[in-house]
């Protein structure tokens, strides 16, 4: 039976469970009495990540007003490549893999095979990621292939941590496997970001610069980061909606056909040799079986729909968006006008409407869950997943998201700078409310102190009373 939240609302003990959807519990006594530092040091990793994350994401909507006369230039410019990898690096990369270090070993139970690696990997990174960025965007291209390589040692220890527990699993789980992939296109995407900045220096790699550039973006796009939606979402989805029911075999299939049309379109794009319109068509048909698979999910639902999965919603709207773009640039005369525009709607779609809107509702649920583990093995008092959130700001966050991106797209595509503009000011305005309204839920994983609301003496949490 469900308890009183002190807001009328019940408290159902198995969905705050299932919040922790294969993660390591933190009820167990002993690591909730005596967790190691190290336990401890590990426990806190996603949360720098996360943290990292939200900084980069309000960093890269506060810039990007100022950025949308370059986009409507030509994309491949220094400031938008800069803004790119701040938001596919330091905001989208840095929360899958702070979701990947949590999720990963309590998934396959499996330990880390090199628990001190994580956190000089997460310093790399970070000075990695702020280095490109930079020199990107004052296009300096020594230091940028310099930071470059520190962001490749980073992934690469990253797997080194990752893929000792994944590839025992492979093809065991649908999210092991997807996530096993992903984690391999990664890799190859950030050695081929590293050779195409040397490239710069030491002029070695044959092919047109836009055809590397798209190999390298779609691997990391459709290879790292959209694999990796897939197969958390599979996990996770099921968890929030209908817990206890298996998923379709079919998505076991959409996921190796994801894989290999994402091998297909890369080597096509890099070796010049052909092909690419069939493997855009491979992946396109790849991506609409996951919404095939996922609106399966969602019509026999058993809750009722909450601001996590109208995100997820409007994100495979954004994703339908993007794949019909991105065909459509097969037709359109490469470098005109139109060209430029739709590619850049073609990402904003991708980058900021597909992947965002889906980490978005996704750290609705996963960052609150995760601190209420970290509080209770770091002994603090406790708060509840609910204590954590603020969801009254949601649905603001929501409609400035998605009206700002389809603004932007619009602007970009119709080549008009003031519409374009009013889309990424509105989309800054929902992001910074996200940023501070994250910020503060993130900020309880690192002081024991409680919220006002949740010192009420007579409030009740799941799990027990309350420790002072
Ligand atoms: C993992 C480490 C990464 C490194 C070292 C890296 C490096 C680079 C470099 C050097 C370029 C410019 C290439 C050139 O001028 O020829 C570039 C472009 C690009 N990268 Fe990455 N990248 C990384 C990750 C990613 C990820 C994860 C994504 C997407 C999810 C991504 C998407 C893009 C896109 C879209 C462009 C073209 C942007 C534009 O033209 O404005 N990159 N990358």
């Amino acid at each position: 039976m469900g308890l009183n939240r002190l807001d009328g609302s019940r408290v159902d003990p198995h969905r705050e469970e299932r919040l922790h959807a294969g993660l390591p519990s933190p009820r167990d006594p002993e690591d909730r009495h005596h967790p190691s530092a190290g336990q401890l040091r590990l426990a806190r990793l996603p949360i720098h990540f996360f943290a990292v994350a939200v900084t980069s994401f309000g960093l890269g909507v506060v810039a990007a007003p100022s950025l949308v006369d370059d986009l409507l230039d030509f994309f491949y410019q220094p400031w938008p490549l800069a803004l790119t990898h701040t938001f596919t690096l330091g905001w989208i990369t840095a929360t899958m893999m702070g979701v990947m270090y949590r999720y990963v070993p309590a998934l396959t139970k499996r330990q880390l095979r090199f628990p001190r690696l994580a956190s000089l990997q997460l310093w790399l990174f970070i000075v990695g990621v702020a280095g490109m960025v930079v020199h990107l965007a004052i296009g300096r291209w020594i230091p940028t292939w310099l930071a470059a390589g520190v962001v490749v040692v980073s992934v690469a220890l990253f797997a080194l941590n990752m893929l000792p527990c994944l590839i025992p699993s492979w093809r065991r789980g649908v999210a092991e496997t997807g996530m096993f992939a992903a984690v391999f296109y990664l890799l190859v995407a950030a050695v081929l970001g590293l050779l195409l900045a040397l490239d710069k220096t030491l002029d070695f790699l044959g092919g047109s610069v836009i055809t590397n550039l798209a190999g390298h973006a779609h691997l990391a796009a459709l290879g790292w980061v959209s694999l990796t939606i897939c197969a958390v979402s599979y996990r996770m989805i099921p968890a929030f909606l209908l817990p206890g029911v298996e998923l379709p075999r079919a998505a076991m299939w959409q996921l190796y056909g994801l894989t290999v049309a994402v091998a297909g379109l890369g080597v096509a794009l890099l070796g010049g040799i052909g092909g690419v319109p069939i493997w855009s068509v491979a992946v396109m048909l790849a991506l609409l079986a996951y919404i095939v698979v996922l609106g399966g999910l969602v019509r026999n639902r058993r809750m009722p729909i909450d601001w996590t999965m109208r995100h997820a919603l409007a994100g495979v709207v954004h994703l339908v968006l993007s794949t019909g773009l991105g065909l459509s640039l097969l037709r359109i005369d490469t470098g005109s006008a139109l060209w430029n525009g739709v590619a850049g709607a073609y990402g904003v779609f991708g980058l900021l409407g597909w992947v965002t809107n889906f980490i978005i509702g996704m750290s609705y649920q996963l960052f609150p869950g995760f601190i209420v583990g970290l509080r209770v093995a770091a002994g603090w008092p406790r708060l509840s997943v609910a204590e954590l959130s603020l969801p009254r700001y949601r649905p603001f966050v929501f409609f400035s998201l998605n009206a700002g991106v389809l603004l932007l797209t619009s602007g970009l595509i119709a080549a008009q700078v003031m519409l374009a503009r009013l889309g990424a000011v509105s989309v800054a305005i929902g992001g910074l409310v996200y940023v501070t309204v994250t910020a503060r839920t993130l900020s309880y994983a690192y002081r024991p102190s409680v919220p006002r609301a949740a010192s009420h003496p007579l409030r009740v949490l799941p799990g027990g009373p309350s420790r002072p």
